[in-house]
């Protein structure tokens, strides 16, 4: 197994979950059956399966130095995350979700809070980003992060980028070039008219300077195609009884570093992080994941 030293560039957040029996009416007012807290943010999450698989990872977001700051700081070097590239934010108020966690489907529905400012470009200075061996972009706050990216061209060409563009944001096409791979989500792809996720790929080719395009789409499966390639589609692996989905995405994109890593072809990796992204939603969290799809023969 490769493991490399990784980046992960974006954000992390305390996710406060609510879970419930059945999804509410407006208006309505119900108990919940359980309520629990959890780190989570897509960089976070990511990372967090990185890490699992034997990465040695590090976090460089903003946070704020309040209470769930400090959790958040605390649950990363837990699981051995460094976080000193991590930047604190004077006066500032800690990223939350709402999490609404349906019992009876697993779905997750997310309100996100966030005043918190986005990392400035300098925040990349003190960082030695030749000494990594893959550095991974949330797409987001585009002028910065295209600095950003400019900065790891610079002072490590060699070093492979990775974007993840999941919204549609204004100038968020200012980053397509640089990354070596992309991974779009369902909702980007549909926010710019496409329905056909082999529409959208093709559609992307002429704006990109990716090698790599990679699409989840949600529970039907993922797509990819490598520059000049065939469209590869793999069916999700959806488990028996969906639990809880919440970061699923961002396990999928996890899985799809470590397949490039370990440079699995693209079938392989997208069959992989399917089943990773799905055994994900038959359990709850992050935490330990790995190792129980291990032991389970998953991965
Ligand atoms: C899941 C997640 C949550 C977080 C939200 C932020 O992908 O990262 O952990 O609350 O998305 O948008």
């Amino acid at each position: 197994m490769n493991k490399a030293r990784i980046l992960g560039i974006g954000s992390a957040v305390l996710d406060e979950i609510w879970e419930i029996a059945t999804y509410p009416q407006e208006d309505a007012e119900m108990r919940a059956l359980a309520q629990f807290q959890r780190i989570g943010g897509n960089v976070a999450n990511s990372l967090s399966i990185l890490q699992q698989l034997g990465h040695d990872c590090h976090w460089c977001g903003p946070y704020a130095k309040d209470e769930a700051g400090a959790s958040i700081l605390h649950h990363l070097q837990a699981q051995g995350i460094e976080t000193r590239w991590a930047v604190p934010q004077e006066n500032a108020r800690s990223p939350k979700s709402c999490v609404l966690l349906n019992r009876a489907t697993g779905s997750r529905t997310i309100v996100h809070h966030r005043t918190l400012p986005e990392l400035p470009a300098e925040a990349l200075r003190p960082i030695p980003l030749a000494d990594f061996q893959w550095i991974h972009f949330e797409g987001r706050h585009p002028s910065e992060t295209r600095r950003m990216l400019d900065r790891c061209r610079t002072a490590a060409p060699n070093c492979p980028l990775s974007l993840e563009v999941e919204k549609p944001r204004p100038g968020i096409e200012s980053l397509f070039q640089g990354p070596r791979m992309i991974v779009f989500s369902k909702a980007f792809a549909q926010a710019r008219g496409f329905q056909k996720p082999g529409d959208f790929l093709a559609a992307q080719w002429d704006q990109v300077g990716a090698a790599l395009l990679l699409l989840s789409w949600g529970e039907i499966g993922s797509y990819g195609q490598a520059r000049g390639g065939p469209l590869q589609f793999v069916p999700a692996e959806t488990p028996s009884r969906v639990v809880d989905s919440l970061g699923a995405g961002d396990v999928f994109l996890a899985a799809c570093i470590d397949g490039c890593l370990q440079g699995l072809s693209l079938e392989s990796l997208l069959r992989r992080a399917n089943r990773l992204a799905g055994y994900h939603c038959g359990r709850r969290g992050i935490l330990g994941l790995i190792a129980e799809a291990r032991a389970a023969g998953i991965c």
